[in-house]
């Protein structure tokens, strides 16, 4: 049926029609929100980088958590900053180290009322700020895989709801089920960055936890943006070793993936709306050339249209605000 008898515009008369046949929708229970936290006390340090985000050291994560639930934003992402570093990581192995640490003050106080997701890398703690130990210049794979598995059991120990390793390293999920599993966490999921390219958009994050790289760069475990099928065995080798749900990052630019994983996998995807896009609309929000929450809500369904079931996003708290004020959105 072609005009005039067929007018699209009819479903776009006012807003209540509008929102009627709206088909992708955004909830504030959809929102991860990352949270950046740093050793001593009463400290809320605003980040260069990353305009509106904090290091807060873990008294003030406990205020923030708060404002969070208040909100009904009900899941967090964990990274932490630390001034201990050294050659491999395994400094973060410890309990006593600042994210299991920050851990169990959160559960102690919150229990099940918020969800804890920790990210499972060893870049914050190595003192030339690569994901791994390394040998002969590059990233060991199999020697990482041990620290982190070991990182990965003391997060669960400390209470993590989730553990998210970001690191890129072949076969972690495996073996970090494997030891969870041997420890008595069979319960606690395993969502792996299973499709991480190696990205300039991440450049905003890298001033926040200070783990820029003495030398080299990321690209020989990070994925190459310039492959269009290769995130296809890393979906299948994660599902095949036992993950619960996949994290594709950067989302933003990616959008081709996020919908390729929704049509050919039966996993939730979890969508990382990372820093450098944060940044980027926070400066041109700063000079006026655009509103900054009106684009962060296109991005954010753009992202859900895509296919995903839940972002990891530094926006969540405006959004938040946003969804809660406003019937139609
Ligand atoms: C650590 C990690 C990074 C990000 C999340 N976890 C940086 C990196 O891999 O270099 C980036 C997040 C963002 O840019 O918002 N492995």
């Amino acid at each position: 049926m072609n005009y005039p008898k067929s007018r699209l515009r009819r479903l776009r008369y006012n807003n209540n029609i509008r929102s009627l046949v709206q088909d992708v929708h955004l909830n504030i229970s959809d929102l991860i929100y990352p949270i950046f936290i740093c050793e001593g006390e009463n400290i809320k340090e605003e980040i260069k980088s990353l305009p509106g985000q904090y290091r807060l050291s873990v008294d003030n994560v406990l205020v923030l958590c708060d404002e969070l639930i208040k909100l009904g934003i009900k899941s967090i992402l964990l990274f932490g900053i630390s001034d201990k570093k050294d050659n491999d990581g395994s400094i973060a192995c410890s309990e006593d180290s600042i994210i299991p640490f920050a851990i169990k003050k959160i559960k102690k106080k919150f229990s099940t009322d918020i969800l804890i997701m920790a990210d499972l890398c060893n870049c914050s703690y190595t003192s030339h700020g690569h994901c791994g130990t390394i040998e002969n210049n590059d990233v060991d794979n199999d020697k990482t895989v041990k620290t982190l598995c070991n990182q990965g059991l003391t997060l669960a120990k400390s209470g993590a709801d989730i553990i998210a390793p970001s690191d890129m390293m072949d076969g972690r999920t495996a073996a970090i089920r494997e030891i969870l599993d041997k420890n008595g966490f069979e319960k606690i999921p395993i969502f792996p960055y299973s499709v991480k390219y190696a990205s300039s958009f991440y450049g905003p994050f890298r001033g926040a936890v200070d783990n820029s790289l003495e030398n080299g760069d990321r690209k020989t475990h990070q994925m190459s943006y310039k492959n269009s099928i290769e995130f296809i065995r890393e979906i299948e080798q994660d599902i095949n070793e036992g993950c619960d749900a996949v994290i594709v990052k950067p989302a933003l630019s990616y959008l081709d993936i996020i919908s390729k994983i929704k049509e050919n996998f039966n996993i939730p995807i979890i969508a990382y709306n990372v820093s450098g896009v944060y940044s980027m609309i926070k400066s041109a929000g700063k000079d006026n050339l655009i509103d900054e929450t009106d684009l962060i809500m296109e991005i954010l369904f753009s992202i859900k249209r895509a296919g995903a079931t839940a972002i990891i996003t530094y926006s969540a708290i405006d959004v938040a605000k946003k969804l809660n004020n406003k019937d139609v959105y």
